[in-house]
């Protein structure tokens, strides 16, 4: 059996999720390669058992990649994942395994494509990582990642087994997919009011969260998640449970001004209700709000 420390291992995307797996596998001694937009001369990861430092320099030119990997974490935004064409063609081949960390349940539909013949394996993060103006990153919490049981799954267990991380390869990976997918659908009205988790206290907002989670769930049961009747009320409740100035990401991009992910966070929703016949009226006016505020014009 391949040691992890003799597989040829790389990360895609050295942001906020990217910077963590790459810190977890040099902090374990595993070699890896990363792969980025930006060129920066290393990576630093803080977290509460303080500062791990990958040397870097981070690689911006797929022309100059060693070749392929055997595992390759891609780790950019949904919104980036075509731009990340040239690195996924560089770094894969029918033997590599890329696990995808992203939020959503159509990673596979959207980098199978780039990375004909690998094995896409898709991840749901749960510890939340913040990039600082300075690049670095902040770990909040211990690092926790769940993928399904499928080809190449356990090659990526191999990988991160000797590392910090928490990994579990779930059954019902479907289930919990769609569960963290309400949560980010539900995080989306932050992105159009500008306002953090403390708005959830209104009780037009909790009614409109609760209409909007109700459909979700509709959706999601008809796409064979096995999530309970009360899951939008226990969403609802464990925003109104957060400090009052908790952001999250996608507020955070708007914020920015940066492509928000609304369209595997929200838009999703609605495709896959059509496609089973499920009214979404409340996607039907979400939506074109994200889209517009995300991408314009105007
Ligand atoms: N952050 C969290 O706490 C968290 C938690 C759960 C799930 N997620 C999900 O994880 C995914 C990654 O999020 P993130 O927060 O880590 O994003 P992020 O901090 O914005 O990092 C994305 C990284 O990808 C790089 N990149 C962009 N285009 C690229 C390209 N063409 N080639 C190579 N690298 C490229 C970016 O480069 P630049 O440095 O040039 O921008 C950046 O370093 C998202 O789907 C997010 O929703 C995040």
């Amino acid at each position: 059996m391949v040691s992890s420390h003799t597989m040829r291992t790389a990360v895609v995307g050295p942001g906020a999720i990217g910077t963590v797996v790459a810190a977890l596998l040099h902090e374990a001694g595993t070699p890896v390669l990363v792969a980025g937009r930006s060129p920066r001369p290393d990576l630093r990861l803080d977290t509460e058992r303080g500062a791990i430092v990958v040397p870097g320099p981070v690689l911006t030119d797929p022309a100059r990649s060693p070749g392929a990997a055997d595992v390759v974490f891609l780790a950019v935004k949904a919104t980036q994942t075509a731009a990340t064409a040239a690195w996924l063609s560089a770094l894969c081949g029918p033997a590599t395994v890329v696990c995808v960390l992203q939020n959503g349940v159509e990673q596979v539909e959207s980098v199978q494509p780039l990375v004909a013949g690998s094995d896409v394996v898709p991840a749901i993060v749960w510890s939340p990582a913040e990039r600082r103006p300075d690049g670095s990153v902040r770990l909040r919490g211990e690092p926790r990642f769940t993928v399904p049981r499928v080809g190449g799954a356990e090659r990526v267990g191999r990988v991160l087994e000797a590392t910090a991380c928490e990994f579990t390869i779930a059954d019902d990976f479907t289930t919990l997919a769609w569960r963290k997918l309400l949560q980010n659908a539900a995080a989306g009205l932050m992105a159009l009011t500008g306002r953090r988790a403390g708005m959830f206290r209104r009780d037009d907002v909790a009614d409109l969260a609760l209409a909007y989670l109700r459909e979700c769930l509709a959706v999601a049961r008809a796409c064979r998640a096995a999530l309970p009747d009360d899951e939008p009320d226990r969403v609802l409740q464990r925003f109104r449970g957060f400090p009052d100035d908790m952001g999250t990401s996608i507020l955070a991009d708007r914020e920015a001004g940066r492509p928000l992910e609304w369209d595997v966070r929200n838009a999703v929703i609605r495709r896959r209700g059509r496609e089973h016949g499920i009214p979404t009226p409340v996607s039907d006016v979400l939506v074109p709000l994200l889209a517009a505020a995300s991408d314009g014009p105007g």
